[in-house]
């Protein structure tokens, strides 16, 4: 399969403002790879990087924050020397982004059909009636039910699957190679959730394009994604294939994810289980590996050197010492 991205040994800071800036590592050399029409899940609790990850891949690192190192390649290019002007480009033609509160980005004055047509305009310069057509068309493909009501309707009358289901249409309205979509389940109930999920693979079966799919819950990256990356405090600290991750997870960080996740399955509360500690804050790193002081089977070594992300068996890398001494 052909190679759509590839980000090599990416560093992130963000800078403080004092009398001299400092700079505080988000992210630490972090390498993922997609390929042509590949469902990547991205995976960690809160606060450990994600959305840093493909905020940086999109060129929209939040004020204050900077690459430090490495390279992100997409569709054969180097993103990370393109200027802002060029960047705004492939995001409306080759990368779109959904996100967890679809409020955030629709316009509450505009109607859906607006929104949607003005995308199709600025993008595939579609007028008229083949403009109109294109976005019903759109609408019917996420299953809208009744797009011509829908596409009069303002954002506020609709439910938050709704709105979920435009904001894909919407990701969808220029055909990109790639959609990212941060956390996109997270805020709707259970049966929603399903659908829009089931949504998602509808889409990639009837298409060639390639999923970041970012969220803290396994059970939705076993319904969605072919492989997985784990990110631990700005850190990937496992990269496998879906069946590998849930068969033999590698690194401690995992195992404690699995875990937490079938206590919530399990209706004996006994059996409810969370990974003791929380992540460390960027700027109040431990030494060695960072999930040392959260890890049962830390050894001495671990608190005083980062392990290096190593290949376990093919396709399998984990970022723990314990799994490679
Ligand atoms: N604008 C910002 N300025 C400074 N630090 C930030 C900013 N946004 C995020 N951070 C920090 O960067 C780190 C990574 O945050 P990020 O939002 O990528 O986490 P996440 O994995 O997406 O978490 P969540 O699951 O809560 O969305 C966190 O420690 C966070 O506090
Ligand atoms: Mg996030």
């Amino acid at each position: 399969m052909k190679s759509l991205m590839e980000i090599r040994d990416l560093s992130v800071e963000i800078g403080a403002r004092g009398r001299k800036i400092r700079w505080t590592s988000i992210l630490n050399h972090i390498n993922l790879s997609l390929e042509q029409g590949e469902v990547l899940g991205l995976v960690g609790e809160s606060g450990c990087g994600k959305t840093m990850t493909v905020l940086a891949l999109m060129g929209l690192l939040p004020p204050g924050g900077r690459i430090a190192g490495g390279s992100i390649r997409f569709m054969d290019r180097d993103l990370s020397g393109l200027s802002p002007k060029e960047l705004a480009k492939i995001r409306g033609k080759h990368i779109s982004m959904i996100f967890q509160e679809p409020m955030t980005s629709l316009d509450p004055l505009m109607t859906i059909g607006e929104q949607i047509r003005e995308i199709l305009a600025r993008h595939e310069g579609l007028k008229g009636a083949a403009n109109k057509e294109k976005c019903l068309h759109l609408l019917q493909t996420v299953h809208i039910p009744e797009p011509g009501k829908i596409y009069h309707c303002h954002p506020f009358r609709l439910s938050g699957g709704m709105r979920q289901r435009v904001m894909i249409a919407m990701a969808l309205a220029c055909e990109p190679e790639l959609i990212i979509a941060d956390e996109p389940t997270t805020a709707l109930d259970v049966t929603t959730q399903a659908q829009i999920l089931d949504l998602f693979n509808e889409i990639r079966s009837r298409t060639r394009m390639s999923f970041i799919f970012v969220t803290h819950d396994l059970g939705v990256i076993a319904e969605i994604a072919d492989r997985t990356s784990v990110m631990y405090a700005g850190y990937v600290v496992e990269e496998c294939s879906v069946a590998a991750l849930f068969r033999s997870p590698a690194h401690p960080y995992t195992y404690g994810l699995m875990r937490s996740r079938m206590g919530r399955r399990n209706s004996n509360r006994d059996q409810l289980y969370s990974i003791p500690g929380s992540v460390p804050a960027p700027g109040n790193m431990p030494g060695g590996c960072p999930f040392a002081p959260r890890c049962q089977l830390a050894a001495a070594r671990c608190s005083r050197e980062i392990p290096p992300l190593a290949e376990i068996h093919a396709g399998h890398r984990v970022r723990c010492w314990r799994q490679v001494i």
